[in-house]
C-alpha cells in the first residue's frame, strides 16, 4: 500500500496529483476514450467544436474523483457504467465552463481561446447546451432515478449559483454567507455529486454514501477557495486563464471582502475597478499589498485548510486503502496547485 500522508508537505503538487492520477490511470484513460465517443455527434460542426473542448485538456479533477470514489467503497471502476458516469460528469463540468465564460466575458480558458471568443456567444451557448443534454442522454442510459436525481438537482443548483452571482455583481459589500451559499451551488455541489455517485456505483453503505458525499462538498469549497485567491496570485501562463480578473467581472471574492469588513472606505476603490474595468486607478499591486500586510490571503488560504481538515474527517468511515490514502492527498493538492 501506498502512504502519502508523512510527507504530503513536502510534496510539490504536480508530484502528488501524478501519484493520485497513477493509482487510476488506466481508468483515467477510459474516460478519455468516452469522452470523444460522447462529445462527438454526425453534426460536423458540433465535432468540431468538441474535439476543441477535448483536446484543451483540463486537470479531469471531476471523474477522477467519482472513481477513486467508487474504488474506496470496493467497485469495479473501470466497468462501463463507472467510466460512462465519469465521463458524465467531466462533460457537465465542460458545459458550465463554456456557458461561465459567456457570462464572465473571458477570452481564455486552458491557455487557449474560449468557445466563446473563438466561435461566437451564439455557437457557444448552443454548444454548452448539446453538452449538458448529452450528459443527460447518457446518465439516462443508467435507468437509475438515484442518480438522475442528483444530476438534476446539482444542475438546477449550479445555474442557481450563477444566477445568484450575476445579482450580487458590482455588489462591495457582499456578505461571507452570501459569499458561501454561491461558491457552494457553483463548485462544491457538483464535487460532492461526483464522490456520491461514485458511492452508489460502488453499492457503498448508506454512511459512506453520506461520507463521502460531504467529503466532495468540503473539498469543493477548498477547491474554489483556491481558485479565487489564484485570480490574485497565479501567472496566467500557467493558470491557462486570465488572473486579475474576478474583480474586474465585478466579483468580490473573500480576501476582498475581508478587507472591506476591516477597511471600509476600500469599497469606493474597488467600485472604482469594476466600474472602470481595469486596475489604472488602484495597481493590483497595490491591491496585493494591502492584502497580504492584512494577512488576508493567509487568512483565506487557511480557511480552505479548515475546509480540506473536514474532509479528510469526513473519510474516517471508510477502510483504509490506498484510494482513501489518495482521496486524503486530494484537499492538499487541491490547495496547492498552481493552475
Ligand atoms: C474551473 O475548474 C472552474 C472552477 C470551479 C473554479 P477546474 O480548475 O477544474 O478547470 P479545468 O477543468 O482543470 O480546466
Ligand atoms: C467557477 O466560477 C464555477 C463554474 C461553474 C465555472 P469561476 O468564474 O471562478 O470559474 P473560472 O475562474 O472562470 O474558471
Ligand atoms: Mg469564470
Ligand atoms: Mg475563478
Amino acid at each position: 500500500m501506498q502512504t502519502f500522508a508523512p510527507i504530503r508537505e513536502k510534496l510539490n503538487p504536480n508530484i502528488a496529483a501524478q501519484r493520485i492520477f497513477s493509482l487510476i490511470k488506466t481508468e483515467m484513460n477510459l474516460v478519455e476514450a468516452e469522452f470523444v465517443r460522447q462529445a462527438s455527434s454526425n453534426i460536423q460542426v458540433i465535432n468540431y467544436l468538441g474535439d476543441y473542448l477535448r483536446a484543451s485538456g483540463g486537470k479531469r479533477v471531476r471523474p477522477a474523483l467519482l472513481i477513486l470514489s467508487n474504488c474506496v467503497t470496493g467497485g469495479t471502476a473501470s466497468s462501463e457504467n463507472v467510466i460512462s458516469l465519469a465521463t458524465v460528469m467531466e462533460m457537465l463540468h465542460t458545459a458550465t465552463l463554456v456557458h461561465d465564460d459567456i457570462i464572465d466575458n473571458a477570452d481564455t480558458r486552458r491557455n487557449r481561446n474560449s468557445v466563446n471568443a473563438r466561435f461566437g456567444n451564439q455557437a457557444a451557448v448552443l454548444m454548452g447546451d448539446w453538452l449538458y443534454m448529452s450528459a443527460f442522454e447518457t446518465s439516462l442510459k443508467e435507468r437509475r432515478l438515484d442518480i438522475l436525481d442528483i444530476l438534476t438537482r446539482l444542475t438546477r443548483k449550479m445555474t442557481e449559483g450563477e444566477l445568484i452571482q450575476l445579482t450580487t455583481l458590482g455588489k462591495s459589500d457582499i456578505s461571507e454567507t452570501e459569499y458561501f451559499d454561491i461558491l457552494e451551488r457553483k463548485t462544491a455541489f457538483l464535487f460532492s455529486a461526483c464522490c456520491e455517485i461514485g458511492a452508489i456505483l460502488g453499492n457503498a453503505e448508506k454512511d459512506q454514501q453520506i461520507a463521502l458525499r460531504n467529503f466532495g462538498m468540503n473539498l469543493g469549497t477548498a477547491f474554489q477557495l483556491a481558485d479565487d485567491l489564484l485570480d490574485f496570485t497565479a501567472e496566467e501562463k500557467v493558470l491557462g486563464k486570465a488572473s486579475g480578473a474576478d474583480l474586474l467581472e465585478g466579483k468580490l471574492t473573500l480576501p476582498l471582502i475581508l478587507l472591506v469588513k476591516k477597511e471600509p472606505k476600500w469599497r469606493t476603490e474597488l467600485e472604482a475597478i469594476i466600474r472602470d474595468g481595469n486596475y489604472s486607478k488602484v495597481s493590483r499591486q497595490m491591491l496585493l499589498e494591502k492584502l497580504e500586510n492584512y494577512g488576508l490571503l493567509e487568512e483565506t488560504r487557511k480557511m480552505a485548510y479548515t475546509f480540506a481538515s473536514r474532509s479528510i474527517k469526513n473519510l474516517e468511515v471508510l477502510p483504509k486503502s490506498e484510494y482513501r490514502s489518495a482521496l486524503e492527498e486530494i484537499p492538499s493538492y487541491m490547495i496547492k496547485r498552481t493552475k
